[in-house]
């Protein structure tokens, strides 16, 4: 429950039918995308030509990265964010401007908009943003876009925990060529072992990012089972439905024992704890009940716990533990 994965197995019956994928023809012969490009510019509305898929979220990052920054070019990302952002910026040489959250964890637009200059070459965010979430709204990311345009920057919208997230800016590519959003298969759909991720843009742009693809984009396997899951959506979207259910339960199950519980857009909760509870003392604990979640302590998160949420039972389970924890002599957790 550390790392924002889906938390429970696949149902019995679907792990039977992607059992059913994995055939000889499918481990023998090089990889087939076409039929997931079909269904997936389907199921989004948009045009063949706006997607490429990827090795996960990450590896269109990659590509992004690797397609339009150059050595000593300014990117603009919120802080903290995904942690790969600045790994990215240097493996291409790229200048990082961060654009701190405040103390009381808020992060205003302008803050970022003001960043953004002639020499800015990518704006990245993460909507959500994680591990703090923060959600951009229609109207910011149309005013993110204009400056965007205005300073010819490509502005990086990263929609990996889309849909558990609200909104997106995926509209907004039929309107600008400034854009690209970043989608995963790893979260709401529960296959971040294939690694499957892709990005949709203005179609030149696309043909930009084939330029650095691998000669495969994708898996054989990690495409056969993300088509099944569009095929069948009821899985992915159930599983969204338990995981908002859980998270509503353990807030009011957290906020029940006097701790405040933050975060609704995404797959976990961040949970700033009082001085006299020492996160990776508390994680450790919980370690030992079988509980991995992970202590934040850089600021503003010093001293906050990320939980990633699961199924309802999965949340009872925790906060039973976490009780339990409490009710022991606190000396050990402070
Ligand atoms: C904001 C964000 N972007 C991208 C990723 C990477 O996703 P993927 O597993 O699709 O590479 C993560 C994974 O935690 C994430 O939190």
């Amino acid at each position: 429950m550390d790392r924002n994965e889906r938390t429970m197995d696949f149902p019995p019956e679907v792990m039977a039918e992607l059992r059913a994928r994995v055939t000889p023809f499918a481990l023998r012969a090089y990889p087939e995308p076409e039929p997931l490009y079909q269904k997936l510019a389907e199921w989004l509305g948009v045009a063949r030509d706006q997607l490429l898929l990827s090795s996960g979220a990450d590896g269109a990052l990659r590509s992004v990265f690797e397609t339009y920054v150059e050595p000593g070019e300014e990117v603009v990302a919120a802080a903290p964010s995904y942690a790969m952002y600045p790994v990215y910026c240097a493996l291409t040489d790229a200048k990082l401007k961060e654009i701190p959250f405040d103390a009381n964890l808020s992060l205003p637009i302008d803050r970022i908009t003001e960043a953004v200059d002639d020499n800015t070459k990518l704006v990245v965010l993460a909507n959500p943003n994680q591990p703090i979430e923060r959600v951009y709204t229609d109207s910011e990311i149309t005013a993110l876009l204009e400056t965007c345009q205005q300073h010819k920057t490509l502005l990086v919208m990263d929609e990996a925990y889309f849909p558990f997230g609200q909104g997106s800016a995926l509209p907004w590519i039929k309107r600008s060529p400034y854009l690209v959003v970043i989608r995963s298969f790893s979260k709401a759909f529960g296959l971040a072992g294939v690694r499957l991720g892709y990005m949709a843009s203005h179609s030149e742009n696309i043909k930009q990012l084939h330029k650095v693809r691998a000669m495969y984009e994708a898996h054989s396997l990690g495409m056969a089972f993300g088509l099944y899951l569009l095929e069948h959506e009821e899985i992915m979207t159930d599983y969204v439905a338990q995981v908002r259910q859980a998270l509503a339960w353990l807030k009011k199950a957290l906020e029940g024992m006097g701790l405040e519980a933050l975060g609704q857009w995404t797959n976990s909760v961040l949970i700033p704890l009082p001085p006299e509870l020492d996160g990776h003392k508390v994680a450790g604990a919980l370690k030992t009940q079988g509980f991995w979640v992970r202590a934040e302590k850089k600021p503003p998160l010093d001293n906050h716990l990320r939980i990633t949420v699961g199924p309802p039972e999965q949340a009872q389970r925790l906060i039973a533990a976490f009780k339990n924890l409490l009710a022991k002599p606190q000396e050990a957790l402070s």
